[in-house]
């Protein structure tokens, strides 16, 4: 079965809206374990825009939760994440300006960068992942950088499926580089603007072995509350290689 990782970075978006407490994404997270996903993701960003320090701290020492934190190369993030100790990382770009994490790493100019970070985190025994974008290039690159995962970022084909474009192109490039990267032996994650259809869609490729979703996943929890959301994402990865 596939494994569902969920973002909560936008409960932590709403209640700094308020600069108070409510709702509080700890919470969140031991909800979103009861609910039934397989591990939550949150994404300390160098402005602090939704979870903070502490939200990271206290997430991090719940007991038999799996965290993935989402860190930049910034050396001060680096070393937060190696005190806090979440189970895994997730390495993405960051630019200040950008409204979400808008394409993946650039590792080409990052590699060195990127190498020293995956080592430190490795002598740790936590799990390393690079947000790359699906392109063959990328997964050579990833394969010698060393690290464990990578996650590909499918913003672009969800946003073709959600205009209803063609986006058979984007689905292969996705699939090629899926199955490249397993044949490293590198374990394959997809993540960015997921919905049901999209997330539907890529179930179908045997190598993606988590989905990590958030914005539409919270979003649609307004509604219909995060136990019968999760359950319906955790439905649609059932019983897929
Ligand atoms: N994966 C990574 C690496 C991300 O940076 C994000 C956005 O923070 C997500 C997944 C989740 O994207 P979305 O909120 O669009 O579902």
């Amino acid at each position: 079965m596939k494994r569902l990782g969920v973002n909560i970075d936008h409960v932590a978006t709403i209640r700094n809206a308020r600069g108070e407490l409510h709702p509080d994404p700890l919470k969140a997270a031991k909800i979103v374990k009861k609910a039934g996903a397989d591990s939550i993701t949150i994404h300390l960003r160098e402005d602090r825009r939704h979870i903070k320090d502490i939200d990271a701290k206290k997430i991090c020492k719940i007991k038999n939760l799996l965290v993935n934190l989402e860190i930049s190369t910034n050396p001060k993030i680096v070393n937060i994440a190696l005190k806090i100790k979440p189970n895994y990382v997730c390495i993405v770009p960051e630019n200040r300006k950008e409204i979400t994490t808008e394409g993946g790493l650039d590792l080409t100019k990052n590699r060195g960068k990127l190498i020293k970070i995956i080592s430190k985190f490795k002598k740790k025994n936590i799990r390393t992942s690079l947000f790359i974008n699906p392109s063959l290039k990328d997964i050579e690159i990833s394969k010698q950088i060393g690290t464990d995962c990578i996650e590909i970022h499918t913003g672009h084909l969800s946003n073709l499926i959600k205009s209803n474009k063609k986006y058979s192109n984007e689905l292969s490039k996705i699939k090629k580089s899926s199955i490249m990267a397993s044949k490293f032996g590198i374990e394959v994650h997809a993540g960015h603007g997921l919905d049901y259809k999209s997330t539907r869609i890529l179930s179908n490729i045997p190598s993606i072995k988590e989905f990590n979703i958030g914005h539409f996943l919270i979003g649609e929890s307004i509604f219909y509350g995060l136990f019968s959301v999760i359950k319906k994402f955790k439905k649609i990865l059932k019983k897929k290689k």
